[in-house]
């Protein structure tokens, strides 16, 4: 079988999760010869992670001879300019979500993808949760019955007092939609995963706690703390803080999503609940290890991973027996070997890992929420 081990991947943006990629990468044993950053940026980081190449042009990385696969880590906003240029210049991409700013680019990036012939995923990493993939499984297997309909949330609360600051906060830098194109899309891509079907149609309630919030004067990263020592310029918050909506997948299965980043309390919580004609299945992100089966008449379940309540389905995306918690950093390191498998074994028929398509259909999703926020009706996603 070819291996993965003589790919070498270069990462643009070493902020919060280019070194969580640059971790991911070496537990699988691929060298990670260059990153990419701003120019205060780059050799620090550099410097900290052992990495060889400290590039302040991501052309210049895209052009390294030792660099196979690159990994978009930067902000939304140079998504979709990072990506062209990586597919022009024939590398594999590894690239962080939202693919891009809205639906105009992210099908320029479809459309080049098809051409290219190379591997592009698109980094929706909560898939590759042992209880996502083995739910996956069983609802294709029929174990749920029907899936009547869905339930659940994301919801963290770093951006909670008007003091907290990031890029994600300006539209011109993340997007017209903030919690719902930043979390939101994290639940909406991995129910729709587990479904084997899309969104089709939408109705959406946007809302800003913070109609306006103070900027920091000076750069700060994400979940970075406020310091007592800084000071603010005011600014009026265009972005949603929370969200509800009430959706339809193309099984007929309906769902009801709230997405929050100011939900005191709750750090990077995932939760769904999938109730169907059989039974009922439900899994958050803050016990990952646990899938709880609801049953009408029967005692429930709660199923630990490795055992065998909770099903073999997601087996070969697992290192550690059971109670040896496998989580957040896990699903980059199992999201990345499919990817690099894909790569050195020259298959990508229907990766388990999100495709460009599947990046496309989240920012639709994203733009068909944002209009029925507007029009205050249900709207259609024109994918
Ligand atoms: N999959 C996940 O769980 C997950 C989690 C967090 C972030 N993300 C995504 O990752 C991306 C980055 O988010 P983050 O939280 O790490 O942001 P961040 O602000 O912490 O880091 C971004 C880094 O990119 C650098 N950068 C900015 N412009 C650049 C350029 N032109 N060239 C090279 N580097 C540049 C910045 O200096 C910074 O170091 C976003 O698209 C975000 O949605 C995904």
């Amino acid at each position: 079988m070819a291996t993965l081990h003589h790919l070498r991947a270069g990462v643009i943006g070493t902020g919060f999760i280019g070194p969580v990629h640059v971790e991911a990468l070496r537990r699988l044993g691929i060298q990670v010869t260059a990153l990419c950053d701003l120019p205060d940026r780059v050799r620090p980081a550099a410097d900290r992670l052992g990495i060889p190449a400290a590039y302040t042009d991501y052309r210049k990385l895209l052009a390294a001879p030792d660099v196979d696969v690159v990994h978009i880590t930067a902000p939304n906003r140079f998504h979709c300019e990072m990506a062209l240029a990586a597919l022009a210049a024939r590398k594999h991409c590894v690239c962080e979500k939202p693919l891009a700013m809205n639906t105009r680019e992210t099908a320029r990036i479809v459309q080049t993808a098809r051409r290219a012939g190379t591997v592009f995923a698109v980094n929706y990493n909560v898939r590759f949760y042992p209880a996502v993939l083995q739910l996956r499984r069983m609802v294709e297997r029929g174990d749920l019955g029907d899936i009547i309909h869905v339930n659940g949330s994301y919801l963290q609360d770093w951006l909670f007092k008007p003091t907290d600051y990031n890029w994600r906060l300006l539209p011109k830098e993340g997007g017209p939609l903030r919690a719902v194109a930043d979390i939101g899309t994290h639940w909406m891509d991995t129910v729709s995963f587990i479904l084997g079907a899309p969104i089709t149609r939408v109705m959406a309630d946007l809302a800003t706690w913070h109609k306006t919030r103070q900027r920091p004067l000076g750069e700060v990263q994400t979940f970075a703390r406020e310091d007592q020592t800084t000071r603010y310029a005011t600014y009026p918050v265009k972005t949603e803080d929370f969200a509800s909506v009430l959706l339809e997948f193309r099984n007929g299965a309906r769902g009801n999503l709230a997405v929050s980043q100011v939900a005191a309390g709750r750090k990077n919580c995932i939760r769904l609940e999938i109730y169907g004609s059989k039974q009922s299945a439900w899994w958050c992100s803050e016990e990952p290890e646990t899938l709880c089966l609801g049953r009408r008449d029967e005692p429930n379940a709660v199923a630990l991973r490795g055992t065998p309540a909770f099903g073999p389905d997601a087996a070969p995306f697992v290192d550690y027996p059971a109670g040896h918690v496998e989580g957040f950093p896990d699903t980059f390191k199992m999201l990345f070997r499919a990817v690099y498998r894909a790569i050195a074994e020259g298959n990508t028929t229907a990766p388990l890992f999100a495709t460009p398509e599947d990046g496309h259909q989240e920012v639709a999703v994203c733009e068909a929420i944002l209009k029925s926020h507007q029009t205050r009706r249900w709207t259609a996603v024109r994918a």
